[in-house]
């Protein structure tokens, strides 16, 4: 196939180079091109046909039903009104949900707990690192201490990992390359990281993949009302 195209480009290169020097060979040659024809410049306004023929191209259709009765300043006005009242009902929206405070002369991060239902992730920001606070079930209470912890790769109780059982705390931070894993993902119920596969368990313990160690714990406690301060 291939010495078939060449031969048929080099007919068509010199059958064109044979119509720049005779006219008569023009004809012949568009026939032969497999690109639509050119037009030459002394046949270009007689042969070309308008799409529009019979219709003004700057008849523009009537919108006018369509348009506001409004002055343009009014329109404005409403707009901007609309868009910063939904603003403000986005922002309010997000603050009654989960709001942490930053205090103190080091970065802690004060968290309202009763905010986060049970069986339920919350990702806060603690030092410029994701911070995994899981309020957990009694069953997946049961399950974390369920596992013998002789076969993990990183052998540590539940008990160690946490405080109070029902809360979870540790930062979303891969102990293989640093990636964020996905939440309530992989093959034991906990943290999946995608990046290359590591599955961590319901209590943040590595249970499969490439990564060493279980999910880090950060310095947190509890204040006396009902507060989760990281840090
Ligand atoms: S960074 Fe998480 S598995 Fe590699």
């Amino acid at each position: 196939m291939a010495p078939l195209q060449t031969v048929s480009r080099a007919l068509t290169r010199s059958a064109t180079a044979a119509a720049c020097r005779s006219p008569a060979t023009a004809t012949a040659v568009r026939a032969m091109s497999s690109t639509p024809a050119l037009r030459d410049s002394s046949s270009s306004s007689s042969s070309y046909q308008s799409p529009f023929k019979g219709e003004s191209k700057t008849n523009v259709p009537d919108f006018s039903k369509y348009m506001s009765k409004g002055s343009g300043s009014t329109n404005a006005l409403f707009s901007y009104f609309m868009v910063g009242t939904l603003g403000a009902i986005s922002a309010a929206g997000a603050k009654s949900t989960i709001q942490p405070r930053c205090f103190g002369p080091w970065p802690k991060v004060e968290v309202d707990l009763a905010a986060i239902p049970e069986g339920k992730n919350v990702i806060i920001k603690w030092r410029g690192k994701p911070v995994f606070i899981r309020h957990r079930t009694a069953a997946e209470i049961d399950e974390a201490n369920s596992i013998n912890v002789a076969s993990l790769r990183d052998p540590e109780t539940d008990d160690q990992r946490v405080k109070k059982p029902e809360w979870l705390v540790m930062l979303g931070v891969c102990t293989h390359l640093g990636c964020v894993p996905i939440g309530e993902a992989g093959d034991f119920g906990g943290w999946f990281c995608p990046c290359h596969g590591s599955h961590y368990d319901i209590s943040g313990r590595i249970r499969k993949g490439p990564a060493p160690l279980n999910l880090e714990i950060p310095t947190y406690d509890f204040s006396d009302d009902g507060k989760l301060v990281v840090g």
